[in-house]
């Protein structure tokens, strides 16, 4: 079967590992264009249900630094494995644009599709930081779900991390992984047979 050139894209797309992007990251203008295509997102009721924050330079550091923070406040007895880890984890790429999902509660538009929306954004981003000739990886890990971390990036009610991209060049080629087989998760749905009455005894 032919494959359109436009498919090559999304067959090619794959992670770089954050620890594996390294400067330059994009400049400001490279960066407005990724997130323009970014997020061009089906969004339902055109709610633009999301935000971005960027970290970037010393910011991503002080984040490090609050993280391996409330890690010992959490657990004082916590091995320094893990703090020196929750310092370092947005100390590798040069930049993390953070995705915000901002979530209109008891809309006509469940709170699921707006998350879904932000969702699509963090994918998008991906997509297009990988087209201007980045490498991207989607994060989450506890701090994204953590409040005390949610109050220091700024989150406001009703608003929840959909995702951290970290953005930078690629320092290798990331081998492919194997991918799910989709004519194993394809299939067909059939109306129930339906019983005539006729039938019926
Ligand atoms: C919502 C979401 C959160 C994720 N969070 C993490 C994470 O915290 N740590 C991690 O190692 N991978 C995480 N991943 C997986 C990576 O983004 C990525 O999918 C993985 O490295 C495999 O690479 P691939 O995108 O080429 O399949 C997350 C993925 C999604 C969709």
């Amino acid at each position: 079967m032919m494959t359109p050139d436009s498919l090559h894209l999304l067959d090619s797309r794959r992670s770089v590992p954050s620890k594996q992007l390294a400067e330059p990251g994009p400049d400001d203008a490279t960066l407005l264009r990724m997130l323009q295509a970014a997020v061009r997102v089906p969004d339902h009721g055109k709610l633009v249900p999301f935000r971005l924050l960027r970290i970037q330079g010393q910011a991503r550091h002080a984040l490090g630094e609050a993280l391996a923070a409330r890690t010992l406040q959490l657990d004082p007895q916590a091995p320094a494995a893990a703090i020196e880890k929750d310092r370092a984890r947005f100390s590798h790429a040069p930049l993390i644009v953070t995705v915000i999902a901002r979530l209109t509660p008891d809309h006509k538009v469940p709170e699921q599709e707006q998350l879904l929306s932000a969702g699509c954004v963090c994918f998008a981003l991906l997509q297009s930081a990988q087209a201007l000739g980045f490498g991207a990886q989607w994060l989450t890990g506890w701090a994204a779900y953590d409040e005390a971390i949610g109050q220091m990036l700024g989150l406001r009610e009703n608003e929840k991390i959909a995702g951290f991209i970290h953005i930078g060049t690629p320092r290798l080629d990331v081998p492919e992984r194997e991918r799910p087989d989709v004519a194993a998760l394809l299939s067909d749905w059939r109306p129930p047979s339906v019983v005539s009455p006729s039938n019926h005894a």
